[in-house]
């Protein structure tokens, strides 16, 4: 079910897209919706050139014959399609949780504009109740944590902790070769705030707070989907 309104907001993200664009492509199971639409239309003679958010979009993008370059050969790209963790109405976005999160956030800010694909499960009224996504520096990674914890407690995550993506012994390592860790701050009502206070911390690298990057959605329904602008 989830999966079919998945596949039917990229299908509407679709209408978005002109032959001739430079696109980003995101990241996740809905992202990975519209890289597959994309790869139908390019093999019908559609054309376009992309930049992906994460190696695995660039391997499925490259499976499926869709050009890519890189941000370093073109300036900037008309549109960037991607899923989200957690949207509000002001279009405000927790994203990361698939852990491409610094490339998807360098993609959308090289983009005109930026189209998040969601299910309408993923829309809420306050953003936090997914935890935060935070992508961090192995080096130092015990004194990156406890400042996080330092500002989970300064936001009303009183005695939170940031807790290590991954299996044990076994992290979780980004494209990036960097660490993500997830802080449950519950309720965020300053997300601007609290954006820039974790990127004070040294060993912090990107975070999933995805601020003033967005201001178009799609969220399918199961009455159908419906466009946010
Ligand atoms: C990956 C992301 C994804 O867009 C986000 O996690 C949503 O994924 P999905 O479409 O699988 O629910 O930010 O870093």
């Amino acid at each position: 079910m989830s999966d079919d309104l998945k596949r039917k907001a990229a299908e509407a993200a679709m209408s978005e897209v002109k032959s001739g664009m430079r696109i980003g492509l995101g990241t996740g199971s809905t992202a990975k919706h519209f890289v597959d639409l994309l790869g139908a239309e390019v093999a019908k003679g559609f054309q376009c050139l992309c930049v992906p958010t994460s190696e695995a979009t660039a391997a499925q993008a490259r499976g499926l014959g869709i050009p890519l370059t890189t941000l370093d050969d073109i300036d900037s790209l008309d549109v960037t399609v991607d899923g989200a963790d957690e949207i509000d109405r002001d279009f405000q976005l927790i994203k990361g949780g698939g852990g491409a999160l610094l490339r998807e956030k360098i993609v959308a800010a090289a983009s005109a504009r930026m189209i998040v694909i969601a299910d309408d499960s993923k829309l809420v009224e306050s953003l936090g109740r997914f935890a935060l996504p935070i992508e961090v520096n192995p080096f130092g990674l015990a004194a990156t944590e406890r400042a996080i914890a330092g500002v989970m407690a300064e936001f009303g995550a009183l005695g939170g902790k940031a807790v290590r993506q991954g299996e044990g012994a076994e992290p979780y390592l980004t494209d990036g070769g960097h660490y993500i860790v997830d802080a449950s701050f519950g309720r965020i009502s300053n997300a601007k705030a609290l954006s820039l206070a974790l990127l004070e911390i040294p060993g912090v690298v990107q975070h999933g707070l995805f601020i003033d990057l967005c201001s178009e959605a799609y969220l399918a329904t199961p009455k159908g989907t419906i466009k946010l602008s």
